[in-house]
């Protein structure tokens, strides 16, 4: 940790208890600084995250993980053919214009308002057969007994898989991030060869598993993500296996780390506001509100990384090609020059307050393509739990756990 960089106390145990406060510091003395102890530029005021957002041409999406395959010995390279396909060939959010125009127009077909509409019943229903089996735990834990199987019910319900390949799922999302982690917030350091081959045995199980889905739907299309990839509305866009697999695979990686830490929080955020949860209470309709407040205010993932495509100006600074750049939303939308009173939790603010409104969902050409579906899913899990347990508190004497990446690691309940 070096003292004279501001960004450092993000890596001790109180930059992770309260980053707010380093992002403040940032903010003030350098918007866009180089940190030596993440290697990176971190970028922290809303004005230059949304620039960053927007000029995909200057920042670009492309092998925002090629440094850790790189740096993998041989002779475990030569034994990751997947995890070297998935990380080095572009995919939606590892990918720039025209590869990720194609990707995308597929993958958000059936996540556009009209099918999600269709979808609240079921979202609905899901809900409800969590809050009961919750409700026969002795230690119910929000993140464990809802918001986890919560996440991984509905990517695979959009997918059209079965339920039975949630741990597929899952593990598959689990060793990407454990293999990309060590250099995201790390920089200089690759990944170790064992989380690389776990990475590897988690990719041909799901690529197994997806493969299998393909002839019947290849028959007989329907509504589901496979489908639609399968089934390109232009045939010259059809995409060959390898892409199928990356593509879906993006979309699994993108899909249930925030939407499982972001209903927690909100709920967090109002049991610790009870003149707001009563408000919640009374109408839930605003449910809407506090789960946008919460994706906000504690925004999951709190940033996102890009490479520098051409040297560039940034605020003031020069940067590189080839540069890494940590994109903080978490700290744009905490940016007092943009927001009245960034750091008060308020579920009747004005979301659409700065020109340019929230980034929590990113901005530009990789706008989250689950923020319909997040926007459904939140919301109607906070009404749901509100309405079937209306004494619900915090557990007693719980303090919160913030790993990295931030998020609440659990939320023991007593309901
Ligand atoms: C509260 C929940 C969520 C938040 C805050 C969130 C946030 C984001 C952000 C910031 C990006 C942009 C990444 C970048 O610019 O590099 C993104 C992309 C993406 N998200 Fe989400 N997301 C959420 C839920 C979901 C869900 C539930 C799904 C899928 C069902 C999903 C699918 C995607 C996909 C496929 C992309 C890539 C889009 C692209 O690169 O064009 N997200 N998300």
């Amino acid at each position: 940790v070096t003292l004279a960089d501001p960004a450092a106390p993000l890596s001790t145990p109180e930059g992770i208890r309260d980053p707010y406060a380093v992002y403040r510091r940032l903010r003030e003395v350098a918007p866009v600084h180089w940190s030596e102890t993440f290697n990176a530029w971190i970028v922290t005021s809303y004005q230059h995250v949304r620039e960053v957002f927007h000029a995909h041409d200057r920042f670009s999406s492309v092998g925002k993980a090629a440094r850790n395959i790189h740096l993998l010995p041989p002779d475990v390279r030569a034994r990751v053919p997947l995890v070297e396909l998935s990380e080095l060939r572009p995919a939606l959010s590892s990918a720039d214009p025209p590869v990720h125009a194609r990707q995308k127009s597929l993958v958000v077909r059936p996540l556009s308002p009209r099918r999600l509409a269709s979808k609240r019943a079921w979202v609905e229903s899901l809900c409800a057969d969590l809050t009961e089996s919750m409700a026969r735990e002795r230690e119910p834990d929000l993140i464990r007994h809802f918001s986890f199987p919560l996440a991984y019910r509905c990517i695979l319900g959009l997918f059209g898989a079965p339920l039975e390949h949630v741990p597929l799922y899952r593990e598959a999302t689990e060793a990407r991030a454990a293999f990309t982690g060590a250099q995201n917030v790390g920089g200089r350091q690759g990944a170790d060869p064992e989380s690389a081959l776990r990475y590897e045995r988690a990719s041909v199980a799901l690529r197994e598993s997806l493969e299998a889905l393909y002839p019947a739907l290849r028959e007989h299309p329907d509504e589901s993500v496979i489908s639609s990839l399968l089934h390109p509305a232009d045939s010259a866009k059809e995409l060959d296996l390898d892409e199928l697999f990356i593509t879906l695979k993006g979309f699994i990686a993108a899909g249930p780390e925030n939407i499982i830490y972001a209903l927690p929080t909100a709920m967090h955020e109002l049991l610790r506001h009870p003149e707001q949860l009563d408000m919640v209470r009374a109408d839930p309709s605003l449910a809407a509100a506090a789960y946008e407040e919460a994706v906000r205010f504690d925004t999951p993932n709190q940033f996102n990384l890009r490479i520098a495509a051409v040297d560039t100006e940034l605020g003031g600074a020069t940067i590189r090609a080839g540069d890494q750049v940590l994109n903080f939303k978490a700290s744009a939308n905490r940016d007092p020059a943009v927001w009245t009173d960034p750091d008060r939790f308020d579920i009747t603010r004005d979301q659409n307050e700065p020109e340019g409104g929230t980034v929590a969902f990113g901005q530009g050409i990789h706008f989250c393509a689950g923020a319909g579906i997040a926007r459904l899913e939140g919301p109607v899990g906070i009404a749901v739990l509100l309405a079937r347990f209306p004494h619900l508190k915090i557990a007693e004497g719980w303090v919160p756990e913030w790993p990295t990446p931030r998020k609440l690691a659990t939320l023991p309940l007593i309901l």
